[in-house]
């Protein structure tokens, strides 16, 4: 029996990890713990995920600050250190890029418990990240790497990462198994577009969060007047992240497109699904874009998605209001081409279940 103890904390780590726990059940030979670092907390970033989804609640559940990187992640460590001392699992598993991602990675590594990580080999090549700081550190001390994509796993085989005491391997993304398991049930469950009276296509979704938009008044102020400019010629629907919220109310900016609190995964999916374009900072959501076949316009300066803009599938837009609104306006209009697999066949999770179970 394998024991391993799971790490999530965020948003996306719940909807990647509610697929990956789903096979994780129905295998005899592996035992999961579950940790929430409890890095969010609000029911709509949280809860709600667990209630729809069918994620086992978890066995440990932290109360942490969330003020600045260095005392959250402190206080994420504490915690799973004297879990992972208590459990004595066989392997940690991680997933992403987050605060949560780092400390369950490290607090492992102090106790040389070998870790795992779902996600390994992005890179933005923008150490200003904080993301990116977590994921080459997480890598560095993982023992086995699930890259989602081949451009992953070679930005490892660049790195030297890929060695012989290592698993390093293209898993696909769980994201996938996530969007195609779940598609399903939100057909059956998310009544959103009859909530706020949407007509399928005719509306855009947005969302931004990204600390490198948010915290930057000059970006965030340009991307509100992109969205702002658009919302006079098309409906936008943007629920809106804690994180957003706070920044605009202390810059002084208005969004006046239809804002909305957060939603759940079955309603997300839906709005995916019946909108015309997307645009985002969310990593999760440009790859979901291309799921349900939209195009997506990024408000980054680069991504880790890399086969996404080089397929013509999205396009970096950055900040720039004219950027944005050039971005909207070349894509409006042509037809989505959906031609390559990037992100495997919908089998990412049980792949790595194996590998989770095997000693090598
Ligand atoms: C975090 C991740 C980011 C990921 C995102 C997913 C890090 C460094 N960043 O960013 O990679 O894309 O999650 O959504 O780990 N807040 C609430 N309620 C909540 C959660 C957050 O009010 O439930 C507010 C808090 O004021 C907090 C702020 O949002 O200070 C930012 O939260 P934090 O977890 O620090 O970062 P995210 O922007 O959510
Ligand atoms: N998401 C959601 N409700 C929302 C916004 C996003 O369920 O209101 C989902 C989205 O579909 C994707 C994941 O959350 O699966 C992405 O999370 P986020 O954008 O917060 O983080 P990132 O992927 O950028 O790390």
């Amino acid at each position: 029996m394998t024991k391993v103890l799971t790490v999530i904390g965020t948003r996306p780590q719940f909807i990647k990890a509610a697929a990956v726990s789903r096979v994780i059940k129905e295998q005899t030979n592996i035992k999961e713990v579950l940790i929430h670092t409890g890095q969010h907390y609000d029911d709509v970033m949280s809860e709600i995920f667990f209630r729809e989804m069918d994620i086992p609640k978890p066995d440990y559940h932290f109360s942490i600050n969330t003020s600045t990187h260095a005392t959250m992640t402190a206080q994420m460590l504490e915690g799973i250190e004297q879990a992972v001392i208590k459990e004595k699992p066989d392997i940690v598993l991680v997933y992403g890029d987050t605060n949560s991602t780092l400390a369950g990675a490290l607090a492992a590594s102090k106790l040389h418990v070998p870790v795992a990580h779902i996600e390994a080999g992005l890179r933005s090549f923008y150490m200003d990240m904080p993301e990116e700081v977590n994921r080459i550190l997480t890598d560095r001390i993982s023992n086995k790497l699930f890259c989602p994509t081949s451009a992953a796993m070679h930005n490892l085989e660049v790195e030297g990462l890929n060695t012989p005491d290592r698993v390093v391997v293209n898993t696909g993304d769980v994201m996938y198994d996530a969007a195609l398991y779940y598609a399903k049930l939100a057909e059956e469950r998310s009544h959103i577009l009859h909530t706020l009276n949407l007509k399928p296509d005719s509306y855009l979704l947005a969302t931004v969060h990204r600390a490198e938009n948010t915290d930057n008044k000059e970006r965030l102020a340009s991307i509100v007047a992109a969205i702002n400019t658009l919302s006079k010629q098309h409906k936008i629907i943007l629920p809106l992240h804690p994180r957003t919220k706070k920044m605009l109310e202390q810059f002084h900016l208005e969004l006046e497109c239809t804002v909305i609190e957060p939603v759940g995964y079955f309603d997300m999916i839906s709005l995916i699904k019946n909108c015309h374009m997307v645009l985002t900072d969310s990593g999760g959501l440009q790859k979901e874009s291309y799921f349900f076949h939209k195009y997506c316009i990024t408000l980054r300066d680069q991504t880790e998605w890399v086969e996404l803009t080089q397929a013509g599938c999205s396009k970096i837009a950055g900040a720039e209001k004219e950027h944005i609104l050039q971005a909207v306006s070349d894509f409006y209009t042509k037809p989505f081409h959906n031609g390559s697999v990037f992100y495997g066949d919908g089998n990412a999770s049980r792949i790595i279940c194996q590998y989770l179970s095997s000693t090598s």
